[in-house]
């Protein structure tokens, strides 16, 4: 069975701790597209795990982790996560932890461009200031550097004067500020070179040889961050949605069998850009504070809101979920009514689940109100044990989208989850 695993909102669905629990039935685990713009937690017991780069799967023993072409890697980062990892004990090495040849590389300057920009503009996005953006531009401008050129100095060394050339002028003359000096970049980036270069290969031709193994496809960010179909621009450089699962890996001869998006119980979005049924008050501030959102990438404050079925139910049908699972139930435990967003209005006019507006900044969502549960959830383990008005909560989300849950997860531990037959 080979599974992708993707957001169904605006990120931080819980896709590390549900990615890190799959992992166990499955061989192989590949991130295809983002960078270290995600932040995917695991805990397990007392130690807390956020990966940004390597798959959330690298905890369990004798699996094999891949970095896909379509991601955009920092090898500074990249580096960093192997040795934090490998500092607590957690296997890290060539043999269970490969590289595409084809991902490409996050230089100073990417990250350097993402601030100016993000600061002179008027329309701010809040990216992640990774740098993601400009390097995904340059792998579309065709001047991107790849892992596979990293590793051939007298390639790395022409693409990146070429790249200066470029770019300094423009750090010079456009953001009045001092740019980059080759032989800096070049020294610095050749030793993270050597210590990638045992861990890069091929991916096709790897994982053609282990066509037969099962595979589990963990996605970043989440659908409404997707390039194409998300809340433009307010939005990331990739495509984060299922589709992107096989072109992001080079894993064309595999078949998929399932796709298994997450949600949260209720939204969050970090950053900026429109979220219809945001709350920042009251209620918005309970969920904030008691499911702990803070960025795992940056720290910052995620807003919060209400249940949006459009939104979930659109994100289903782009993604062709399944099963959803759900996340973080566990954070309505103790709330009287709980409302949740069933359509919207727009311009003075009800819209259908299918036409969705060009602008989400511009609609009213219509909502349904839903008895809450006094009961806390995080240790119940079976899905009778939960609370009626749970139970009518989790199927009236199931009616609505059309797609059922699996899973119920209810608390940030690695047992805190529900299986729903
Ligand atoms: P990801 O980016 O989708 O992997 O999600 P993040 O790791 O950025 O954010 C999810 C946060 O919620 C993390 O701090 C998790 O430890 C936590 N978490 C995951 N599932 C649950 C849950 O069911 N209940 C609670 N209370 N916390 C959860
Ligand atoms: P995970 O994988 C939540 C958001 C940023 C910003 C927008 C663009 O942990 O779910 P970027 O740096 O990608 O150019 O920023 O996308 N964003 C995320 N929000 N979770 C993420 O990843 C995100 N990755 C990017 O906050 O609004
Ligand atoms: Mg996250």
């Amino acid at each position: 069975m080979n599974v992708v695993v993707v957001g169904l909102q605006w990120g931080d669905e819980g896709k590390g701790k549900i990615i890190d629990y799959l992992s166990q039935q499955k061989d192989i685990i590949v991130r295809f597209q983002g960078g270290n713009n995600a932040g995917h937690t695991v805990v397990v017991g007392e130690k807390k795990f956020i990966f940004h780069l390597i798959p959330s799967g690298i905890l369990h023993k004798n699996k094999i982790c891949i970095i896909g072409n379509g991601l955009v890697i920092d090898p500074e980062v990249l580096i960093s996560e192997i040795e934090t990892l490998r500092a607590e004990n957690i296997e890290v090495s060539p043999q269970n932890l490969k590289i595409s040849h084809l991902s490409h590389i996050i230089m100073p300057y990417h990250k350097l461009i993402d601030a100016l920009r993000e600061k002179i503009r008027i329309q701010k996005i809040g990216t992640t200031q990774r740098g993601i953006g400009p390097c995904y531009v340059d792998k579309v401008a065709r001047c991107g550097i790849r892992m596979i050129d990293l590793m051939r100095p007298e390639v790395f060394e022409f693409k990146l004067k070429d790249n200066l050339q470029e770019k300094n002028p423009l750090f010079k003359k456009v953001y009045n500020c001092k740019g980059f000096s080759f032989s800096e970049i070049y020294e610095k980036y050749l030793e993270f070179a050597k210590i990638l270069k045992p861990y890069v290969c091929d991916i096709v031709d790897y994982c053609y040889e282990k066509r037969n193994k099962s595979y589990l496809f963990e996605g970043a960010q989440g659908t409404f961050l997707d390039i194409d179909f998300g809340t433009y621009p307010f939005v990331t450089s990739s495509s984060t949605i299922s589709t992107g699962a096989l072109l992001g890996s080079g894993l064309s001869f595999i078949k998929i069998n399932k796709i298994i998006g997450v949600t949260k119980a209720y939204t969050t979005r970090v950053g900026e850009g429109p979220f219809p049924t945001e709350l920042k008050e009251d209620l918005g501030k309970y969920f904030q504070k008691k499911g702990r959102e803070f960025g795992a990438t940056t720290g910052r404050v995620r807003r919060c809101g209400l249940l949006d079925l459009v939104l979930l139910k659109r994100a289903v049908i782009l993604n062709n979920v399944n099963e959803i699972i759900l996340t973080k139930l566990d954070v309505l435990d103790g709330i009287d009514e709980i409302k949740i967003c069933i359509s919207y209005e727009y311009k003075n006019k009800m819209i259908s689940n299918y036409s969705f507006p060009p602008d989400l900044s511009e609609v009213v969502p219509i909502y349904k109100t839903l008895k809450g549960w006094k009961e806390s959830t995080e240790n119940i383990r079976g899905y009778k044990k939960l609370p009626s008005a749970a139970k009518k909560y989790i199927h009236t989300i199931e009616k609505f989208v059309g797609c059922k849950i699996t899973y119920i997860s209810v608390g940030k531990m690695r047992d805190a989850i529900i299986k729903k037959l």
